[in-house]
């Protein structure tokens, strides 16, 4: 088993260290950064229907829905879709307007959740056209769906998921940018240049690998919370839920995501000095809203630890804590950012003397609804 953890402590471990590779292998024969041009073989045959196409609906399960969170972002901000994101469990027992101008987009891992293929099954039948994002090859979902985009992350032993979350979080990327392509949305010289940035964020995860031995410091520091909030704005948001079901699945403390500027309308009613306060407050658009988020926070004497650009200055005066990223296009923030949340679960689940690869409860695919 040693072997098979290729000298890491942890499945969990090895698979947050593989993503510079994985997101590498998910990205090759796909994008041509010098013609500024993705190419999606699985999703090919229906290249002309995405000109016609009324909205997107993502359907998905825990961590693969909030990489669906990103899609949204992604896919309305290049290529100008309405996209609706659906827990798989909800959308299937409603009675959802399906018609036959809708794509669904099915995530999943494993390829067998329940929830997802019921989903799946019930917008087939109403005439949408199904997209699947699935990591394991040959699954039931890919099956189920009309076409589809491997993830390629290779196969994922730890329950809680990470790389095969930046690996679907890639896939949507690449999938915007298509669409995009594909209707007109984005002019080639963008596309070199965002396909250029897109190529060097393998290296940028792996400097930003580079922050464990601070986020293990800061681990230290807070792995006795009983509670921690995840704060973000824009597709820091989905970041921050992801970061919050990572140390819920495998540190067993209870933490919740919120859009940051949602916290005064309720969550800040929490805060006190036992709490810390993770952001993700690294320099885009909404840098300086953060900011004010963080004041709120420090003023109620909660411990901020945030996830920064490297260089930050602003964040610096105000955090107990910082961790910090290599500077990126917003577009791939949250390929960045989730990295050091992930190491930052690890290791308090580990100081907790938590069973991180397998945690209490859980199972890697819930093929029961
Ligand atoms: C991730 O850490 C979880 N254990 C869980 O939320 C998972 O993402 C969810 O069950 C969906 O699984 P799937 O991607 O295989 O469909």
């Amino acid at each position: 088993e040693m072997l098979e953890k290729g000298g890491f402590d942890h499945f969990m471990l090895k698979e947050i260290y593989e993503q510079p590779r994985s997101i590498r292998d998910c990205m090759r024969g796909r994008i041509y950064p010098e013609e500024g041009k993705v190419q999606l073989g699985g999703i090919k045959e229906f290249a002309d229907k995405l000109k016609n196409i009324d909205r997107i609906i993502i359907v998905a399960c825990g961590t693969s829905w909030h990489a669906g969170l990103v899609g949204e972002y992604l896919i309305e901000e290049y290529a100008r879709i309405p996209v609706e994101v659906e827990y798989a469990s909800e959308f299937r027992y409603r009675n959802p307007i399906i018609t036959e101008k809708d794509v669904v987009i099915a995530i999943s891992q494993s390829g067998e959740t329940a929830d997802t293929m019921a989903a799946i099954e019930m917008a087939k039948e109403r005439g949408a056209t199904i997209f699947g994002i699935c990591n394991v090859a040959g699954a039931s979902i890919p099956r189920l769906s009309h076409a589809g985009v491997y993830t390629h992350a290779g196969p994922e032993i730890g329950v809680a998921s990470t790389k095969a979350f930046t690996a679907q979080v890639t896939v949507l990327t690449l999938m915007a940018f298509y669409m995009a392509q594909q209707r007109g949305a984005i002019t080639t010289s963008k596309l070199i240049e965002l396909l250029t940035e897109l190529n060097e964020i393998p290296d940028k995860i792996q400097t930003a690998l580079e922050s464990n031995d601070i986020i293990k410091e800061v681990s230290e520091k807070i792995k006795d919370s009983r509670n921690c909030l995840f704060l973000g704005r824009g597709s820091g948001f989905p970041v921050a839920l992801e970061g919050a079901l990572k140390l819920k699945e495998i540190s067993y403390i209870h933490a919740e995501g919120y859009p940051a500027a949602e916290m005064k309308h309720g969550p800040i009613a929490l805060i006190d000095e036992e709490m810390p306060v993770v952001f993700i407050a690294t320099q885009n658009s909404s840098y300086e809203k953060v900011i004010s988020n963080i004041q709120e926070v420090k003023a109620r004497k909660g411990k901020v630890i945030a996830i920064v650009t490297e260089g930050d200055v602003e964040v610096k005066k105000m955090a107990d804590y910082c961790i910090e990223i290599p500077d990126a296009n917003e577009a791939f923030l949250p390929l960045l950012a989730t990295i050091p949340l992930q190491l930052l679960s690890y290791h308090i689940a580990v100081m907790r003397g938590c069973n991180v690869d397998q945690p209490r409860n859980l199972a890697k695919s819930v093929t029961v609804e």
